[in-house]
């Protein structure tokens, strides 16, 4: 059964107060649309349709990537004529599934379980139970437990808005028949809208029985509609994030105090101190620890590391049993080989460190490759940059590079090669050799210091 996932996104959402379209707000740092989009994924619909209309440009802009089917509502006349202006893209033997761009946390079990109940003679509901039901649609049933109707809060009697069973939205019918009952609704109602829900009256009557079926959590069906509903939901879901990577055998000091926002996989016996943001694509192999107030994006952290605290790390290969921070900042680009270690106070960008080396004070390392066991002092620079172009620096095994030097690109260092401290090195230091460049000490013997001269009264 080919399904189709048409998912709405065309809404102002006046109550972000934003200049920001809502479904392009972040929750676990992705858009919320996307996080729906992710999920129709993952159930293998032969197409995804996003209809938009307020922000239409910059969500399209957004999410160009996604191999999506755009629909544009031009007017937001209600959720029927939403879904209305996908449907001539959808076949007519598919079963549509509509989602929502605002409802982003929806689980792909529950989707197929929703999906499960729909052929040619049922279509399906997602219901949920509330225990304060205002502002949502009631679901009526009839003696059968059947589902008959659903009455907007707006429209609804007293005896209605007693009833706790509401409409989540998401529902699941055959293509054809949608296609079929939609140019049917009419907007004569409180809200002079053309409502979706009507579909449901109209299957009834065409003698398609209406099934529902229920989420397991209720922050799977939760809409957001401002800020405060967003950090909610971001909570929760953050939880359940931090409780997949300790029964993955991650160790997390406060598994509230972690956030992740992206693909993050952890190894056994890691240990993860609180404040850690771990962003993009993360890999951290086994006993690896992190610090407190860690910041990782897209890195991949080998066995037995440790990235001490107040360190950042993005776009960047930390090799088995390196030691990183505390305070260091290893930009895009920065591979560091085992057992490298990289201290305080350090910054690295499109670095190769080699097995062993050390750069553990005070340095700027960029564009540059480094072999073995290389030592490189407090307060060395890499001047790597010439006010136009940048150029690399070439060390080899074994160097012993003095504190408080400075490295001229283009240059190379050769192996065994030592450099004086205090050094502006220009040219190439061959394989063995000392390279000093620095001005001649000479001392003054008895040297007189000036005198404070007498005030004057
Ligand atoms: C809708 C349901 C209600 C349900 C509730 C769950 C209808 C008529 N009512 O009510 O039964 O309990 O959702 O939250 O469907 N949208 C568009 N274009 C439009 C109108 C809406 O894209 O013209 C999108 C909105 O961006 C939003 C979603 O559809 O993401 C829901 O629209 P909204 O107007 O908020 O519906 P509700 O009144 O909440
Ligand atoms: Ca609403």
């Amino acid at each position: 059964m080919a399904v189709e996932v048409i998912i709405l996104a065309a809404g102002k959402g006046t109550r972000m107060r934003s200049s920001l379209p809502k479904v392009l707000h972040r929750l676990a740092g992705k858009p919320l649309v996307a996080h729906v989009i992710e999920r129709a994924r993952n159930l293998e619909a032969d197409k995804v349709h996003v209809v938009i209309g307020h922000g239409a440009e910059q969500v399209r802009d957004t999410l160009g990537a996604e191999q999506v089917q755009w629909a544009v509502q031009e007017e937001q006349l209600g959720t029927g004529h939403a879904v209305h202006q996908a449907t001539p893209a959808v076949a007519d033997d598919a079963v549509a599934l509509i989602l929502y761009g605002d409802v982003p946390l929806i689980r792909s079990e529950t989707l197929n379980h929703l999906l499960d109940l729909v052929d040619e003679k049922h279509m399906a509901l997602l219901t949920v139970h509330m225990d304060d039901p205002a502002g949502y649609g009631r679901i009526i049933r009839d003696g059968r437990g059947d589902i008959t109707a659903i009455v907007e809060q707006k429209d609804a009697t007293p005896e209605q808005l007693a009833i706790h069973e509401v409409n989540t939205g998401i529902l699941a019918v055959h293509a054809a028949q949608l296609k079929e009952w939609l140019p049917q609704l009419s907007s004569d109602n409180a809200q002079g809208e053309y409502y979706l829900t009507d579909i449901i009256g109209m299957a009834v009557q065409n003698g398609v029985r209406v099934r529902g079926a229920q989420p397991d959590y209720l922050q799977e069906v939760q809409g957001i509609n401002d800020r405060v509903q967003l950090a909610a939901l971001e909570r929760w879901y953050q939880a359940r994030l931090a409780e997949g990577l300790m029964r993955s055998g991650a160790t997390l000091r406060d598994p509230a105090r972690i956030d992740v926002r992206g693909d993050v996989e952890t190894g056994q016996d890691v240990e993860i101190d609180v404040n850690v943001v771990l962003s993009g694509r993360v890999r951290i192999g086994d006993r690896v620890r992190i610090g407190a107030n860690v910041v990782i994006v897209d890195a991949e952290i080998a066995d037995g590391a440790e990235i001490l605290e107040n360190t950042v790390l993005e776009d960047c290969r930390v090799g088995e049993n390196c030691v990183v921070g505390p305070f260091a900042r290893l930009r895009p680009g920065t591979e560091l080989a085992a057992g490298a270690k990289v201290g305080n106070f350090v910054e690295t960008k499109k670095a190769r460190v080699g097995e062993g080396s050390k750069i553990n004070h005070l340095s700027y390392v960029g564009d540059a490759e480094l072999g073995r066991n290389v030592n490189v002092g407090a307060g060395t620079i890499t001047c790597n940059y010439d006010g136009a172009n940048k150029h690399r620096t070439d060390i080899g095994d074994d160097v012993f590079i003095g504190s408080n030097s400075s490295l001229v690109a283009p240059l190379r260092i050769g192996d065994g090669a030592t450099v004086g401290a205090g050094s502006t090195i220009t040219s190439e230091v061959e394989d063995g050799a000392l390279g000093v460049a620095r001005g001649k000490q000479r001392n003054i013997p008895n040297w007189k210091r000036p005198l404070k001269l007498k005030k004057k009264d």
